[in-house]
C-alpha cells in the first residue's frame, strides 16, 4: 500500500486503545530493521526523520528507500513523518518531497534551542495546519518543551522548566487544529535523561492525565521516550564504550501514558544504542573483519529486536492488517 497518513494511524490506535512507536531513521540499514519488525509483529507503523537526518541522507535518499519499503512490505501500514519541523519553511518542503505528516516545532524557535513564546508557536503551527491539511498531510504541534540540549532539540538541562501547562494546551489545540499534541512532562532525548529511575516527582504523568482529561479526543505524543535499558548500555561499555549510568522512561509508564491518551510514543535512542552495541561487540570480537556488512547486519538485527519489543509492548502488534489506506485527497476531503 502507499504510505498512509499519521492521522489514520492514530485514529485506528485510539479505536483499538494502544500506541504507536515512532522510529527515527538516518539511512536504509534503520528502515530494513523497521520494516522487519513490523512484518514480524504485523504492526502499522510511523517512521521519522529529523532535520538532521534528512541532511544526512540528501532526503531524497530517504524517501525513496521508504517508497521502497511499501513496495516490499505492502502489507504495512508506515506514515513517514518529518520530526521536530523547526519552521513552516522545512514542514513544507517535507509536504513537498512527499512526507505524510510532519511536526511543526514551535515550542522552539528556529534555531532548536530558544523556547518560543506562547503567540508564535500558535501562529507558526496553525500556518503548518493550514498547508498540511489542504494536501491531506498530518500536522504534529508541540506545547511545552523537553529538556536536554544534548542533541540539539530542547531547552536546556532543566526537564521540569517547561512542563506543559494543562489549559494552554486544551487552548493550543483548538487554536491551530493539531491532529496530534506532543507535550512536556519531564522527558528529554538522548541517553541521559534521569539520573535514577524516575518517579512522579521528575516524570509528570499526572500532569499528562490531566491534559488527557481537558484533551480526550486529542493524539497525545511523548517525546523522549527510549527506556535506555541497562541491558543495551552494558553492551557499549562491554565492548569499550563509555556511557554514564542513566534511566530512561520505564514501559510501565509508556503504558500508562497509552492508556491515558498517548497514541505516538518517539523512540530513537533505544535504537542507537542497539546498533552501537552490536556493532562494537563485532569490532571487539573480530578485530580482523573490514567488510562493512560484517557489523552492519548484526546491528540492523539488534536494532529490529529492539523496535518488534517496542511495538508488542506498545500494543500495536497484530494491527496491520486491521484497515485499508486513506489517500491523502480522501483526508484533504475530510479536513474541508
Ligand atoms: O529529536 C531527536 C531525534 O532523536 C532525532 O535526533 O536530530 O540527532 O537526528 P537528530
Ligand atoms: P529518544 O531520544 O528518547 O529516543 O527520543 C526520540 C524523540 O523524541 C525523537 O523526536
Ligand atoms: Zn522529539
Amino acid at each position: 500500500m502507499p504510505l498512509v497518513t499519521m492521522r489514520q494511524l492514530l485514529d485506528e490506535a485510539a479505536k483499538g486503545g494502544y500506541g504507536v512507536g515512532a522510529f527515527n531513521v538516518n539511512n536504509m540499514e534503520q528502515i530494513q530493521a523497521i520494516m522487519e519488525a513490523a512484518r514480524e509483529t504485523k504492526s502499522p507503523v510511523i517512521i521519522q526523520a529529523s532535520r538532521g537526518a534528512r541532511s544526512y541522507s540528501q532526503d531524497r535518499f530517504l524517501y525513496h528507500l521508504m517508497l521502497a519499503a511499501t513496495e516490499l512490505y505492502p502489507e504495512i501500514p508506515v506514515a513517514l513523518h518529518l520530526d521536530h519541523g523547526n519552521s513552516p519553511e522545512t514542514c513544507k518542503s517535507a509536504i513537498e518531497m512527499g512526507f505524510t505528516s510532519v511536526m511543526m516545532d514551535g515550542s522552539l524557535m528556529p534555531d532548536g534551542k530558544t523556547p518560543a513564546t506562547y503567540d508564535y508557536n500558535v501562529k507558526t503551527t496553525r500556518e503548518v495546519v493550514e498547508t498540511a491539511h489542504a494536501r491531506g498531510v498530518t500536522v504534529e504541534g508541540e506545547i511545552g518543551v523537553l529538556g536536554g540540549i544534548e542533541d540539539g532539540h530542547g531547552a536546556g538541562v532543566d526537564a521540569l522548566a517547561h512542563v506543559t501547562n494543562p489549559a494552554q494546551a486544551e487552548e493550543f489545540a483548538r487554536l491551530t487544529g493539531v491532529d496530534a499534541l506532543a507535550i512536556a512532562i519531564g522527558t528529554s532525548h538522548g541517553a541521559y535523561k534521569f539520573t535514577r529511575k524516575p518517579t512522579g516527582d521528575i516524570l509528570k504523568m499526572d500532569v499528562l492525565i490531566e491534559i488527557h482529561k481537558r484533551l480526550p479526543t486529542t493524539h497525545l505524543v511523548m517525546h523522549g521516550s527510549s527506556s535506555v535499558p541497562k541491558e543495551l548500555q552494558d553492551i557499549i561499555n562491554q565492548y569499550g564504550g563509555k556511557l554514564r549510568p542513566t534511566w530512561g522512561v520505564p514501559i510501565e509508564e509508556i503504558q500508562l501514558g497509552i492508556k491515558n491518551g498517548v497514541r505516538k510514543i518517539n523512540v530513537d535512542t533505544d535504537n542507537r544504542l542497539a546498533i552501537t552495541g552490536a556493532i562494537r561487540k563485532v569490532f571487539a570480537e573480530k578485530p580482523e573483519e573490514f567488510d562493512p556488512r560484517s557489523y552492519l547486519k548484526p546491528a540492523r538485527e539488534a536494532m529490529k529486536k529492539v523496535v518488534a519489543q517496542r511495538m508488542t509492548q506498545f500494543g500495536q502488534a497484530g494491527h496491520a492488517g486491521d484497515y485499508a489506506p486513506v489517500s491523502l485527497q480522501e483526508m484533504a476531503a475530510r479536513y474541508k
